[in-house]
């Protein structure tokens, strides 16, 4: 039986700040965040987005390529969750009118946690075939005002539908993991801004990835050799690149620099643009690399590696399906980041300093452009959420 993702949607904020405009104003040689860091704009969520809204945008253009009435499970992968107890997933699957007999949760384990949903995914699947699973991976990657970590910031989501007839990517049952208890990257319920040691993260992700992988050659007797591209979790893109190289070096590849680049400069696009979301970076990676690469990949075979700070990682893999590209929407995608608008410094920061009321005070949002979901208000401490007007009519949502 073959399991994977029958349909992806990626949703991103309509705001963006360009990551030059954010190094003039701190004083930081732009080269720095661009060349250096590897990003050139940042996505920054309005006042009324929020995991949710960005997990039912992405996840309302995937149930629309699907029969929606045999998604029987939605699983909702968050680091910026917006409860402690409820489940986000519970919010979308009421956005969406998914029928009341279809579970619904969310996991957590730092970026990684899309991930460990995905395999849980398939396992449901692999009991029961006929139905599908939902996969929202949504996030708001947050750090403080002039600290390093303010250009690795941005968010999006991405949804995809697991099923035991996938028509973009299938997976293999082979991972490899890794699980070490380190402080390189947390944050404490107290806090809205991430904790972060950057070159310690830097450096344990790297860990991470050699252990994973040699966890992985001891499962599947799979040689580096055998992929033809490699997806990495993307805080920013240059963090891909050091991972491949480190990965090429280990694996003992004799491929030059710039036939190692080859295999993932695809998967850095949209993210260059849009910035860390976390448990979605993977997977809008995997998208890209779908998207924008100008060979057809079907057949191809994909390295994917998964990090999670604090930590946990899997290094697994994917074959692309044949005819995938009927299943993707890459105008549309690129419609949506090409649509953005540009916001100032001022107006990043403005949009960074808004607080919802923490009192349970009544609270209305200002409505801004946050595709068909938004968030409404507050009301007696409970989040509000409403469908406005979409922008894209549904009809160009599905591929024909
Ligand atoms: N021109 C060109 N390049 C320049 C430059 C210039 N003028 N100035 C500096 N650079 C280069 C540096 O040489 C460096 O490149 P190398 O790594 O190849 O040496 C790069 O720009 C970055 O410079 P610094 O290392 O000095 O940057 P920094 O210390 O200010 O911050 C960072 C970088 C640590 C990544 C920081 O942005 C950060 O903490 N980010 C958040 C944490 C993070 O993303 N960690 C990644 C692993 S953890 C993870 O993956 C989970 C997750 O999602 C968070």
């Amino acid at each position: 039986m073959k399991l994977g993702i029958e349909a992806i949607s990626l949703y991103t904020p309509n705001k963006y700040l360009s990551l030059e405009k954010l190094a003039q104003a701190r004083g930081v040689d732009p080269k720095k965040f661009i060349t250096g860091i590897g990003q050139e704009k940042m996505a920054v969520p309005a006042p009324d987005e929020d995991v949710v809204t960005m997990g039912a945008n992405a996840a309302y253009q995937a149930i629309q390529q699907v029969d929606d009435s045999s998604i029987d499970t939605v699983i909702f992968a968050t680091e910026s969750g917006i409860d402690q107890s409820k489940a986000a997933s519970i919010y979308v699957h009421s956005l969406l009118g998914l029928s009341s007999s279809c579970r619904s949760f969310e996991v957590k384990q730092a970026c990684c946690s899309s991930t460990a949903a995905l395999y849980m995914a398939m396992s449901m699947v692999a009991l029961k075939p006929e139905k599908r699973v939902l996969i929202i991976a949504s996030d708001v990657a947050r750090y403080g005002l002039e600290t390093a970590g303010e250009p690795t910031q941005g968010g999006g989501a991405i949804a995809m539908v697991v099923s035991a007839t996938p028509t973009i990517v299938s997976f293999d049952t082979e991972f490899g993991s890794y699980t070490e208890d380190v402080m390189d990257f947390w944050r404490p319920n107290y806090r809205d801004e991430a904790v972060v040691d950057g070159k310690y993260s830097i450096k344990i992700y790297l860990k991470a990835l050699e252990e994973s992988w040699k966890n992985y050659l001891k499962e599947s007797n799979a040689s580096f050799g055998e992929f033809d591209y490699f997806c990495y979790h993307l805080p920013f893109t240059r963090m891909a690149e050091k991972a491949h190289f480190h990965l090429g070096r280990i694996a003992e590849s004799d491929l030059s620099r710039e036939e190692l680049a080859v295999q993932m400069e695809d998967s850095l696009h949209y993210n260059r643009i849009i910035g860390n979301c976390y448990t979605a970076s993977l997977y809008i990676g995997l998208l890209s690399l779908l998207d924008t690469a100008d060979k057809d990949l079907s057949g191809k075979r994909i390295g994917m590696f998964s990090y999670g700070s604090g930590a946990m990682a899997s290094f697994f893999s994917a074959t692309v399906c044949e005819g995938y590209k009927k299943a993707l929407q890459p105008e549309q995608n690129q419609k949506m980041l090409a649509a953005r608008e540009e916001i100032s410094v001022e107006e990043y920061q403005k949009i960074y300093a808004h607080q919802l009321p923490v009192d349970g005070s009544e609270y209305k949002t200002a409505q801004h452009e946050t595709g068909r979901y938004r968030l409404a208000g507050i009301s007696d401490h409970k989040r509000i959420y409403e469908a406005v007007k979409a922008t894209v009519p549904a009809e160009e949502l599905v591929h024909a």
